[in-house]
């Protein structure tokens, strides 16, 4: 098996998941690395950067708005982007288009960071992008003062931005997105006055607790079951930015583990606050056998008979990019049903994830029903079949991790898998030490 980007994959059945890794670095986290080192006057270090695709179109957009970055010579396996000296502060309009790749993220970011520059700037992507909902950013940053066109009136990219003087505003966003929170706090370094965002349900915090760490007075309050960001603009200082492992990726070990008998999996040095391991919880709920060390990073899953459960709307956006490998665990269960309700923002992600998760548990053999914000996985066994990833990384990486707990032999074959490449290129490297055909 090789890790360079291919049109499919065929994995032939495999043994239960056995063994330690670390996996590649937190692709939220390496975007706001780039974003914060690129926008800090002076010299910032970044180790541990994510080597997918979609971190490296954030990277060569921030050095066409003249970031400068080296890369030194001591990339290793577990950490395949040698440490990067940045030197930041000083950005320009940009020679080209800022194309952001599969990256929703990089998108939605990037605008918050253009919305405050005093030049031009065109963002696009490639076809999934296109059809990704940007409105949810046009319109914030729209009321911070920001001039920006965009396909059918700024709904879709490609995005215009011609940035400026901003004011602060004070936001609640209609859905629960940290994409959104993190536009318009970004913007919030560059306007005049406090910029507020009211979260109805709290999104991971990494672009508060990054900025916070790089010298801007930015305060989160607890109201009731949300929070409220309070930014006041200001110069984000330079320093050290040390990448971990992304939890979104060591799910698909760690949820295949738990539900295949036999699996004994650790995943090391991981990031793992509330809003990024909430499919730790739907695991245990489950019944999973689970020893989590949040401190420390370290999660080890055994394999055991799983029930399903019920996953509340609230609870979506602690795990909302787990969901595919979620599913796979409900679909290997012993009993019950894994239910995820109020889940509608499941469809606006690399692709529609309430079809192409039912699609492919479907092609597995497996047993589904959705509704316009619901998926329901029933528990049973898995067989090969073909999966389409419908260029979702997340759909091929769920549908790799089920060869380990076919009952039936043959293989899996996975079209669209290149799509991997744009945040876990050594997948088929970690599956390998992990497991072996049988
Ligand atoms: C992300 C936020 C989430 C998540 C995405 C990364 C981020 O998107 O799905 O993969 O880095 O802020 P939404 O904010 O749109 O839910």
């Amino acid at each position: 098996m090789k890790d360079q980007p291919v049109a499919s994959a065929r994995i032939a059945r495999r043994s239960p998941l056995v063994g330690t890794l670390r996996v590649p670095g937190d692709k939220s986290v390496s975007h706001r690395a780039l974003i914060l080192a690129g926008l800090a006057k002076g010299v910032s270090t970044i180790t541990g950067l994510s080597a997918g695709l979609d971190v490296r179109h954030t990277r060569q957009i921030m050095a066409a708005m003249g970031v400068h970055i080296d890369e030194a010579d001591d990339a290793r396996d577990d950490q395949p982007v040698g440490t990067l000296t940045v030197t930041g502060g000083d950005l320009h309009e940009a020679a080209g288009v800022l194309d952001v790749g599969n990256s929703g993220t990089g998108a939605r970011l990037l605008a918050g960071v253009c919305a405050g520059q005093p030049f031009r700037s065109v963002i696009t992507g490639d076809a999934s992008i296109a059809t990704r909902p940007m409105d949810r950013v046009v319109e914030p940053l729209r009321a911070m003062g920001a001039k920006i066109d965009g396909r059918e009136g700024g709904r879709f990219t490609p995005l215009t931005i011609r940035g400026g003087q901003l004011h602060g505003i004070d936001y609640t966003p209609p859905m629960a997105s940290a994409q959104v929170k993190s536009a318009i706090l970004l913007a919030g370094l560059f306007a005049d006055g406090a910029t507020i965002v009211r979260e109805r349900v709290p999104t991971r915090r990494h672009t508060e607790e990054m900025l916070a760490a790089h010298g801007v007075d930015v305060a989160t309050e607890k109201i009731g079951g949300g929070s409220v960001i309070t930014l006041q603009s200001g110069p984000v200082m330079p320093g050290q930015f040390a990448v971990p492992g992304d939890p979104s990726q060591a799910a698909f070990w760690i949820c295949a583990a738990a539900a295949i008998i036999g699996s004994d999996v650790t995943v090391e040095n991981l990031y793992l606050s509330p809003e990024r391991s909430g499919f730790l919880d739907v695991l245990l709920a489950m019944g999973a056998d689970l020893e989590i060390d949040r401190a420390g990073g370290t999660v080890r899953a055994r394999g055991r008979e799983l029930q399903g459960t019920v996953v509340s709307g609230e609870q979506l956006p602690d795990l909302i990019d787990e969901v595919p490998a979620l599913a796979i665990a409900g679909a290997l269960a012993a009993a019950g049903s894994l239910d995820f309700q109020d889940a509608a923002e499941l469809r606006a992600k690399e692709s529609d994830r309430i079809e192409t998760v039912a699609a492919m548990v479907r092609a597995l053999g497996g047993r589904v029903s959705t509704g316009q914000d619901s998926l329901t996985i029933s528990a049973g066994t898995l067989r090969p079949g073909v999966v389409e990833s419908h260029h979702d990384h997340r759909i091929a990486m769920a549908a790799a991790v089920a060869a380990c707990g076919l009952t039936d032999v043959g293989e899996i074959e996975i079209r669209g898998w290149g799509a991997v490449a744009t945040s876990y290129p050594g997948f088929l490297s970690d599956l390998e030490n992990l497991s072996s055909v049988t």
